[in-house]
């Protein structure tokens, strides 16, 4: 074996993995540097034309000031956040690295232990002063904060989430600035896995007529708590419990057209008649139903906290959508206090899931900022 061969194998699975990469954004030029030849040379050369891989960001969509929500530290596989008045600390699977300051957990009020049994899906809030559990059902934990004009409702569920995913104030923010540039009055928008509504009243109090779908009975009851605590009623919006696949389906037959459709499926979920929902298996069905149902001029927001899926594995599924910008959602550590142990260390961001957005029709250059 030559002097050079371990080299020249770590290039050789380096150059398979960025092969497949290249081949991917639709270049056949993929062109391999041989091992002999000066680290300076280019290992591909492709055609210059706007590509799958022009379009794909590896970088973060840009969280909006959200003065109610701050991340105020993360590590060993939890994270810290306050929301409003309570600071809150609960798993996270992300946060693989070590904490930055100790001190700081202990403001937490509220902590969340996973019930083992469960596999970590449901669990407790105990009191951190007391390690006292909270009475889940006697909704005496709820509160409630602020995003723009919109209140959302806050409470601890045996799921570990308190009825917002701040991550998401990135699309929400989007949601608004596409509206304004969407000529339809109204704008008809589509919230598929709605959950507690917080985009749906953002984009009713931009004026847009809402459909809001969702499978459990609870979700619908809590948007509707938020469309109250937002100022608006009760029925401002159309609330249909149901199978977002099944719906989507129904509403390709009746013909039915959105301006803006949102949709953050589950990595699995099941439909209010026990219908499954599980991501590999059912998403291309909806991404062609979606398709069917945006309007000529339209935007489509796309999340989802599936485990392993990535930004450009989003691009290449929605690519023949419209024009589309896939990258991540994040929550960014908050500064700690002067003085604070790990004060100088750079704030961390914790990778909430995969986000596209794409344009059909529309110009929305521009709207999408990266941190
Ligand atoms: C990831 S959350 C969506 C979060 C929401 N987009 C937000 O930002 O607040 C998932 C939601 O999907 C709903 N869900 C799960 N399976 C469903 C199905 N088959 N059809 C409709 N909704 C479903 C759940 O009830 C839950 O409210």
């Amino acid at each position: 074996m030559s002097p050079g061969a371990p080299a020249c194998k770590a290039l050789s699975r380096r150059r398979s993995q960025a092969a497949r990469y290249a081949v991917k954004g639709g270049s056949k030029e993929a062109v391999q540097r041989p091992c002999h030849a000066p680290a300076s040379a280019p290992v591909w050369t492709r055609r210059e034309r706007p590509g799958l891989l022009a379009r794909v960001h590896s970088a973060v969509f840009k969280a909006p000031l959200f003065p109610a929500h701050e991340l105020l530290d993360s590590g060993a596989g939890e994270k810290l956040e306050r929301f409003g008045e309570r600071v809150l600390r609960r798993p996270d699977p992300q946060a693989l690295w070590n904490p930055r300051d100790e001190a700081v957990w202990r403001t937490a009020d509220w902590r969340f232990e996973p019930a083992r049994a469960s596999g970590g899906q449901r669990g407790q809030w105990l009191s951190q002063a007391s390690s006292r559990e909270l009475d889940l059902e006697a909704n005496a934990g709820a509160w409630s904060i602020r995003f723009g004009a919109a209140t959302a409702v806050l409470r601890p569920t045996a799921f570990k989430h308190v009825g917002i995913f701040p991550e998401q104030a990135s699309n929400w923010v989007f949601l608004q600035q596409t509206l304004a540039r969407i000529d339809a009055r109204p704008a008809r928008v589509l919230n598929l896995f709605g959950y507690t509504g917080v985009a749906s009243v953002i984009a009713l109090q931009a004026g847009a007529q809402v459909t809001h779908v969702d499978a459990s009975k609870t979700s619908l009851a809590w948007a509707r708590e938020n469309l109250v605590a937002s100022g608006l009623a009760p029925d401002a919006m159309r609330l249909m419990l149901d199978d977002a696949l099944g719906f989507a389906r129904k509403a390709a037959r009746r013909g039915e057209r959105y301006e803006v459709i949102l949709a953050d499926p589950p990595h699995h979920g099941r439909g209010p008649r026990g219908e499954e929902w599980q991501f590999e298996e059912h998403v291309a069905e909806l991404v062609r139903l979606l398709e069917e149902l945006l309007a000529p001029k339209a935007c489509l927001i796309f999340s989802t906290y599936a485990f392993g899926f990535s930004p450009l594995g989003l691009a290449s599924l929605l690519q023949r959508t419209g024009q589309v910008e896939a990258g991540e959602l994040a929550l960014l550590e908050a500064p700690l206090a002067a003085g604070a142990k790990g004060a100088q260390a750079a704030p961390r961001a914790l990778a909430c899931g995969a986000c596209a957005r794409v344009a059909r029709g529309v110009d929305l250059s521009g709207l999408s900022l990266w941190s």
